[in-house]
């Protein structure tokens, strides 16, 4: 004989399996397992029955409500996975993805951070001041007379609010001893601007390290010691360094330092990369203005500078014969660094 749960199992399982979408699924489930279903209203009709059929036919009811479950259970993953696999039908796996380029540092870049890096060995620290400075910052505190062919409009871009362009990074030493009391070894790399006619060797923004060291007893020697160690680190040990006697305002003796490399290419030639010079005792004095105090006496404190032209140093590292490649942003060019 067949319990009529039995049969309600019978005709649950056939319309679970014949529901053609997630909705006649649904229909079934309530049809049946729903509070008003008709298996659930087996559940009330337990209470009725004698105890002798109670144990038998609570057991059925809880088959039977398992196996509908588990059938229903079932269907759904079925529906799921066919929705799945027919979305991944759309998609055309053998289809090339779009690549990650990997970018690369710019020469600059590369000649910034290897020359850092040989500082740094030497126990300078890293400052920094701003590219839109003011004359005072630029020039006067620089030991550079409001005269002085380097002030005017003609060399230096000027804002309209009286402020500039830096012309050098020079700027930074002013700063760094503004806010900083003596010893200091510091330097700065950054760019700087020049009303420039602009060719193969001149743009009219460029990019320099500025260095300065003030401790006491500091001399030209210390100058050319550190710039001589930081050109063969750079260039090789078979690298010539030589000073010539230039002038600067705000050092006194001034120094332009030469290069010359047999192992680089044109290796005959001397080639200008900076600056330099022993610091002007009249620079240490308007710090001390600005400053309010004497923290930079002359008598007692010395020190020399640099500003290493970076543009010129990459040029005869990478063998690269105009200046105006490196602001080009042509891949070609750039490709040749990666
Ligand atoms: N500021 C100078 C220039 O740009 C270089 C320099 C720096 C010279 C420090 C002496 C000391 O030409």
């Amino acid at each position: 004989m067949i319990h009529p749960l039995e049969e309600l199992r019978d005709e649950a399982l056939r319309e679970i399996d014949f529901a053609s979408d997630e909705q006649a699924l649904e229909a079934a489930r309530v049809k049946f397992l729903g509070k008003s279903g008709s298996i659930s209203a087996w559940g009330e009709r337990m209470k009725t029955l004698s105890k002798y059929e109670k144990p038998i036919v609570g057991k059925l009811l809880n088959e039977v409500r398992n196996a509908v479950t588990i059938a229903l259970e079932s269907r759904a993953a079925n529906f799921r996975s066919q929705e799945e696999s027919e979305a991944l039908g759309r998609i055309d796996v053998s289809l090339p993805g779009s690549p990650h380029e990997i970018g690369a540092l710019h020469p600059l870049t590369q000649m910034w951070q290897r020359s850092i890096e040989i500082f740094r060995r030497m126990g300078f620290a890293l400052a920094d001041g701003p590219d839109i400075d003011d004359e005072w910052h630029c020039f006067d505190a620089l030991n550079t007379p409001p005269e002085h062919p380097a002030r005017t409009e003609q060399d230096t871009f000027y804002l309209p609010d009286g402020r500039l362009l830096r012309t050098h990074t020079s700027t930074v030493q002013i700063r760094t001893m503004e806010s900083t009391p003596p010893p200091i070894r510091v330097i700065s790399p950054g760019a700087a601007y020049r009303n420039e006619e602009i060719d193969s060797t001149h743009a009219a923004q460029f990019h320099q390290i500025e260095g300065l060291y003030v401790d006491e007893n500091v001399s030209v020697a210390d100058l050319k010691g550190a710039l001589e160690f930081f050109m063969r680190e750079l260039f090789g040990s078979g690298t010539e360094v030589q000073f010539r006697p230039h002038f600067f305002p705000f050092t006194e003796p001034s120094l332009e330092v030469y290069v010359r490399s047999k192992a680089l290419k044109g290796g005959e030639q001397w080639i200008e990369v900076a600056g330099s010079g022993v610091v002007h005792p009249a620079v240490f004095e308007q710090v001390n203005k600005a400053r309010g105090d004497k923290a930079y006496d002359p008598e007692k404190w010395s020190g020399y500078a640099f500003g290493l032209g970076m543009d010129r140093l990459a040029m005869i590292l990478f063998d690269i014969p105009d200046l105006r490649l490196f602001a080009q942003n042509d891949l070609r060019f750039l490709r040749q660094f990666a």
